[in-house]
Parts: structure tokens; sequence; C-alpha cells
């Protein structure tokens, strides 16, 4: 067995957080507090296990956080008031809406609302303009959360062929941004996508985020490729399992990335360096 294979996203996220406690104390020490609004709307039990970490994960590193947990029934214009508010507060730097929302409430008018400045989940119309552009406001954070740890693996991605399987707006999408950014030659694939098995057989770098457990064996991976299962959902012994069927796929690539402890611990890391970019930039107004 090579050591390092498994790409440890626990320990690359520990390393970027001991980071941002450090410049968040500086930043602290100039008279502005970093803080993080999130607001969850209803009693999805997975949502609320999201707002609790990303709570937690700002108390670990200084950032404050304030949580507004709205009723299951809360109106579209409610929200949309409540974020007026959050938009026009100086002292708060980040606003996050826990998506899903319920159904009577537009997630794509909610996201419009949120002022781009304070938009530290990067799903803003704006914010996706300036990445597909090349100067994103905020990173996107699962996709650019992976890029740390690709660039752990140790892989050059210039000149590496990269696919991204799924092309959700959260992942996909702007992962085949940051990578064509970063010089890769990105080919975006998915569930419609003829010959899937070859097409991720071509990759160096092969980042999959389906949402189907288990689906990519070794079948679809390339001798030595970098694997990267941004998947969480669970087996049929109700075990958490990413979208790589891992024990097939271990033997083959050159890397890959832990369900748990992967790309999982990235994300929030990632909102909370946005956060505190949001915080420094708030100076400058
Ligand atoms: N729901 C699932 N993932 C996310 C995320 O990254 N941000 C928000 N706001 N909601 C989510």
């Amino acid at each position: 067995m090579v050591e390092n294979k498994i790409i440890d996203g626990k320990a690359v996220a520990k390393r970027i957080r001991l980071e941002i406690a450090r410049e968040t104390e500086a930043v602290k020490q100039m008279g502005i507090e970093p803080c993080l609004a999130v607001i969850i709307v209803g009693n999805n039990p997975a949502s609320r296990v999201y707002v609790n970490n990303k709570k937690n994960s700002c108390a670990e590193v200084g950032i404050k956080s304030l949580e507004y947990a709205l009723p299951e029934e809360t109106t579209e214009e409610e929200l949309l008031t409540l974020i007026d508010t959050l938009n026009a507060d100086d002292s708060v730097h980040g606003i996050l809406v826990q998506l899903p929302l319920p159904k009577q409430i537009s997630e794509q008018k909610v996201i419009e609302h949120i002022v781009p400045s304070k938009d530290v989940d990067c799903f803003h119309p704006y914010s996706a303009g300036k990445l597909f552009t090349g100067a994103p406001v905020f990173e996107p954070c699962t996709p650019s959360g992976i890029m740390e740890l690709i660039y752990e693996s140790g892989i050059e991605i210039a000149g590496s062929e990269c696919v991204v399987v799924g092309r959700s707006n959260i992942v996909g999408k702007p992962m085949a941004m940051l990578l064509l950014a970063a010089n890769g030659t990105v080919t975006v694939a998915h569930s419609k996508t003829p010959e899937l098995k070859a097409v991720c057989k071509r990759a160096d770098i092969l980042i999959v985020a389906i949402g189907k457990a288990k689906f990519i064996n070794a079948d679809y991976v390339k001798e030595g490729a970098v694997v990267i299962d941004v998947g969480m959902n669970r087996d049929e012994n109700g075990k958490l399992c990413g979208d790589v069927d891992f024990d097939s796929v271990y033997g083959k690539c050159g890397a890959i990335t832990p369900v748990p402890g992967g790309v999982g611990p990235m994300t929030i890391t990632i909102l909370l360096r946005n956060t505190l970019r949001a915080a420094k930039e708030s100076k400058n107004k």
C-alpha cells in the first residue's frame, strides 16, 4: 500500500483553518469582527446538521455567526425582508441561506436577493458570471476545496485531462471553470453522456459529483488517475459512502479522496475563508 495515496481532507482543512484563525485574529485587532449570518428555513434534518457544522466551524476559527431559524411556513416576502436587513447591516459580512428551501419560496429569487459582496456561497448569477470570466468575487466552496485537494495530490493540472461527472450549479459547472482557469483540459460528463466509462477513463483527474452510491468502479478509472469523490450517500448497510466504489478503485488510482474525510471538510473551510475575505474587503468600502 502506497502511503499518502489517500488524500486527507481533514488534515488539509485543519491546516487552512489554522491560517484562517490566525488571520481572523489579526482582522479583529483592526477592529473588524468577521461575521456570517446563516438562515435556515423549516425542519430539514440534513440542513440542520449542515448549519450546526457551519456554526461550530465559525466558532472554531473565531468568526462570529448569527443563526436565523425560520418556520417551514415562512413566506418568500418574509425571507426577502430578512435578507434586506442583513444586506444593509455593516456588521454582517457573509449571508448564507441553507438550501433546499420550502416549495413556496423561489430559491433563485432568494439567491439573487443577496448582495454579491456578501455572497460567500458564490451562488449569485453575478458571482457565477465573474467565475465564468475568470475573476471570482468569492470562491465556490466545494469546487475551491477540491482544488486544494488536487494541489495536495501533487498532480499538475495544466496539461492534464480533467473529467467532471455531474453538471450542477453548485459543483459540476463551477468545478469546470476552476480547472479551466488552471489550464486543465476539461470535459463535463453527466447522466446523458454516451460511453461514460470511456470518457471517465481518459481522465488524469476524475471528479465525481452525481449522487449515486459507489457508481464509479475501477472500470471507469485510468491507471494512476487522481480521483475526487464529492458524493455523500448511505450504502446498503446505512454506512456513509461516496459516488466512487473506494475498494474497487483504490488499487488502480494514483490518489483518492475518502468519504467521509475527503471533500466534506473542505467545503466549510472555504466558506470560512470567504467570510474572512468579505470582512477584510468591507474595510475598503
Ligand atoms: N445545501 C447543500 N449544500 C449547500 C451549500 O453549499 N450552501 C447552501 N447555502 N446550501 C446548501
